[in-house]
């Protein structure tokens, strides 16, 4: 099982419905001045934000590196695959990459992935990302939490150093004979500053928001053309 794989299996835990439908909400609102008849969800997880552009008469695809996430979307009957950016066939009004999903990519992954999203846009295309700020990382994110249900215990433990943040999950899940499944890994993210988006090739940066989603001024939302 890969980290994302393990991210997929204790999200749930994580207590994060709440903030992901605020996201939802303010991703929505900003998509409406554009006109978006196709939209690409690139770190679509488990579909949530699809469902809700397919209700507005958006037609959605979704992408995710986690298998699991994959799986979860298709049997909704979300149109998912489990491939990278660079892979997708054709061009999207709006590509959306929702909660945190830039983060989860060094700088050098993260310089590719935003040609190849540029790529994929179609002339008067959007991508609207969001991502972390410093204090983001280090006041709202580092730390420690535990959460649990009668199958399962979730263990997450966060710090941050050199502007990267080191999250270990540590799941048990019980198994049908009673015992339990111990899961570990880690999940790097990295802080990049707003600057670093304002020198990209393929995209531009036409807007950018910094706004409060647990903590007093935590993410910033980037809005970008091609160039
Ligand atoms: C915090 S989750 C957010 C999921 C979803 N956007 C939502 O709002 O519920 C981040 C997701 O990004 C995915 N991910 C991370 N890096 C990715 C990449 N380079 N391409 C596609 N998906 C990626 C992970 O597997 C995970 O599902």
């Amino acid at each position: 099982m890969t980290n994302l794989d393990l991210y997929a299996k204790a999200e749930h835990l994580l207590g994060i419905e709440e903030a992901t439908e605020a996201l939802y909400d303010l991703y929505r609102s900003e998509l409406e001045e554009y006109d978006v008849k196709t939209l690409l969800d690139v770190g679509c997880g488990r579909g949530g934000f699809m469902q809700r552009m397919i209700s507005d008469g958006v037609k959605c695809k979704g992408i995710d590196l986690s298998s699991l996430m994959v799986a979860e979307c298709q049997a909704q009957g979300l149109n998912a695959e489990c491939v990278d950016v660079k892979d997708v066939d054709g061009k999207y009004d709006a590509i959306v990459s929702i909660f945190d999903v830039l983060n989860f990519m060094d700088k050098e992954a993260l310089t590719s992935f935003l040609d190849a999203v540029a790529q994929k846009l179609s002339d008067d295309g959007v991508f609207i990302a969001d991502i972390n700020t410093l204090y983001g990382f280090s006041d709202v994110a580092e730390g420690t939490m535990s959460s649990d249900n009668e199958k399962e215990f979730l263990s997450v433990d966060a710090a941050f150093e050199n502007n990267q943040l080191h999250t270990k999950f540590t799941l048990f899940e019980q198994e049908e004979d009673g015992r339990f499944t111990k899961y570990q890994d880690t999940i790097v993210q990295y802080f990049h500053k707003v600057q670093f988006f304002q020198k990209l090739t393929g995209l531009k940066l036409v807007e950018k928001q910094t706004f409060s989603l647990y903590d007093t001024e935590d993410k910033t939302l980037l809005i970008f053309k091609r160039r």
